[in-house]
Order: C-alpha cells, then structure tokens, then sequence
C-alpha cells in the first residue's frame, strides 16, 4: 500500500529539471557509487537537444505533491519498435510499492505505444529493484561485466600490433565523425542490442558537456580498420576523483586478432594516464563473441561489478496485486 497520493505524470519543461536532476543523483549515486558522474542542468539541456530525446518519454512521480521519482520512456524505432525503461526514486522509497507502481506504470505507457517488449538496466546491488522486476514477470537476458583497471598496474610487457599507425580523432575535421560512425557500425554489427547508429546522435554523444573525449583511428597502410574512444568526467576530475573510461572500441573484422585492439588500448590508457587519471573502468558483455573479456584481462582488468539488462513482453499479464 502507498501512503499518500501517487501522481504520475509528464514531466513539465521549465518546473521539474531540479527534482528531476536531484533524484537522478541521489539514486544513481548511490547504487552505482563513484562510477556515477552527478548530473547537472547543463546535462538536462543537452539530453533534450539530443537526437535520440523523446519528451513525451519524461515523467515526474508526485507523492502528496512531493516529487519522489523520475521515469524516462524510450522507443526504438531501429530496433523494432523496441522499448527501455530507466526508473530512479528517492532511497527512502526503494523496494517499495511505490517503485513496483512505477514499474507497472511503465508497462502501461508502453503498451497505449503498442510496443511488444521492453528493456531495462540494473547493476548487481539494486536487489530490490531486481527483486520487483522479477515479480512483474521481466528475465535477466544479459549479463556485463564493469571492469577495473589501476593504471599504475598497466601492463607494460603487452605490445599491440606494430604495422598500424594511430592518429587522433579530430571532431572538427571533415569527415572524422562519419568515419568514427562508419567504423564503430561495422564493428559491433551482430553483437547483442545492436542498432546501426547516426552521424547525428555519434556528434551529441561526443558533446556531453561533463565530459572531455579522446579518441584514436588505427590505419592498416591506408586503411582505416579500427578506433578507440575514451572519456573522462570534467566532474571527477575537478573533485579529485581520477576515473576515466574506455568509452568504446572496434576493429574491422579481417583486421582482428593481430594486436590491432592491444595497440589502440595501450595508446588510449596512455592519454588517460595523461590527463591524471588513475583508474580505467569500461563495461564488456559476458557473452561477448570477440573476445573482448580476454583482451581486457589481459590488459590487466578486472571484474569490479555487474550489470544486467532485464526484458519482458509488455503485453503479458500482469500479476495480481
Ligand atoms: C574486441 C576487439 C576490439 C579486439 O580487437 P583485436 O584487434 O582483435 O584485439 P587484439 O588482436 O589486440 O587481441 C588482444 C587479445 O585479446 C584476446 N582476444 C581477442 N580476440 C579474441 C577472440 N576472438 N578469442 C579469444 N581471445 C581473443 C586475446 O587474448 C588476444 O591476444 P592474442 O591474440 O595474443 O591471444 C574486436 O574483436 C572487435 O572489434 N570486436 C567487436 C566490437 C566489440 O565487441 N568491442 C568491445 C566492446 S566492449
């Protein structure tokens, strides 16, 4: 039972970001702990500028006009009309019926969109949250792994693959972003939850005002085979905390196993040692076809958490309440 009165409704441009911003840090911060970067108005108005951003996705949960919880809806017409639910609410509130009703109200938005599935991400130590989404029917489909790596434990007996040359990315050269797009497709076609990205959403990415990037292209002769992007939190940074994260890296397929990856990796956690960082953190599908898990250890990673998606039919029935 709900004490009080629960009202779900649209988030409301101009009035909510605050509530909104608070509950996401507060939520976030404490499960996902120091992997989190708080969120800010800046990261507000630049989701909302974002290509993949649907407003009417956006909802502030009220109790007795308190607001508790934030919910955001996505639609992935690329991926078959498929839906993703994220959930945050106030720590005093979690593994309560009010976070099962936030679930169930979820459920419903999706199925007035005549939506036949939907996703969602938990990390290991929301157990009540896992715990409720069970109860409501949803399947663990996927596991990753957050790996962690203390850069003076770099290995510095590994070599990566000495015929590439590598070359920075430079957003602001024409054709760098296409190329990155390009690249990054090809190379995680056929892995899991995969859908071709845009041109567009790689530059919205790449301009998230809390964080600075770098990335690198590896060239085969006068071929382009691979690309490594990092990122590190301007927050953490500023805060002292030395966190960086190999954002995401590909290698053309007739181009792997040749120490292409190694030779990327290596160069990357060169600059983020630069920038002062201390430690690298990335996450790897377990089931992952390419061997990335491996290449990661041997790079000196390791296993710090996991995380899982959980899916489930919208429209199947619901248990009773
Ligand atoms: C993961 C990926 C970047 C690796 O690139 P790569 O150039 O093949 O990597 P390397 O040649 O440097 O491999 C380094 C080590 O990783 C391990 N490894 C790489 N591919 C492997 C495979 N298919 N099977 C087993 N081990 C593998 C090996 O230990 C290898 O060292 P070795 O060849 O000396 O045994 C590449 O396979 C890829 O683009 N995969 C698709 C995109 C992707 O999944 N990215 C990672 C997402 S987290």
């Amino acid at each position: 039972m709900i004490r009080g009165s629960l009202v779900i409704r649209p988030f409301s441009e101009g009035r909510d970001e605050e509530a909104w911003i608070s509950i996401v840090n507060e939520y976030s911060g404490h499960f996902l702990g120091p992997d989190f970067i708080p969120k800010g108005l800046e990261d507000l108005g630049w989701l909302k500028n974002s290509p993949w951003h649907d407003p009417s996705g956006m909802f502030l949960a009220e109790l007795d006009g308190e607001p508790v919880g934030a919910i955001m809806i996505e639609v992935d017409e690329r991926a078959g009309r498929r839906g993703m639910m994220s959930i945050w609410l106030r720590l005093s509130y979690v593994g309560t019926e009010l976070e099962r009703h936030m679930i169930l109200f979820c459920l419903d938005v999706l199925r007035s969109r005549g939506v036949g599935r939907v996703r969602t991400w938990v990390r290991d130590n929301m157990t009540d949250r896992i715990r409720l989404l069970e109860a409501e029917g949803f399947r663990k489909i996927r596991s990753f792994s957050v790996m962690k790596l203390d850069l003076c434990d770099l290995r510095t007996d590994i070599k990566g693959c000495g015929c590439v040359r590598l070359r920075p990315i430079e957003l602001a050269r024409p054709g760098d972003i296409g190329l990155l797009t390009f690249l990054l497709n090809e190379a995680f076609k056929g892995q899991f939850g995969f859908r071709p990205t845009t041109v567009e959403e790689n530059k919205a990415w790449l301009s998230e005002p809390g964080k600075e990037f770098y990335g690198l292209f590896a060239y085969w002769g006068r071929t382009p085979v691979g690309y490594v992007v990092l990122e590190v939190g301007k927050e953490l940074r500023r805060t002292g905390r030395k966190v960086g994260e190999v954002s995401t890296i590909g290698v053309l397929r007739p181009y792997r196993r040749l120490g292409i990856g190694t030779a990327l990796l290596l160069e990357g956690l060169k600059w983020l040692r630069e920038r002062g960082v201390e430690e690298a953190v990335l996450k790897v599908d377990d089931d992952n076809l390419t061997g990335a898990v491996r290449l990661y250890e041997k790079l000196g990673f390791r296993v710090a958490c996991k995380e899982f998606v959980y899916e489930r039919p919208v429209c199947a029935r619901q248990r009773q309440t």
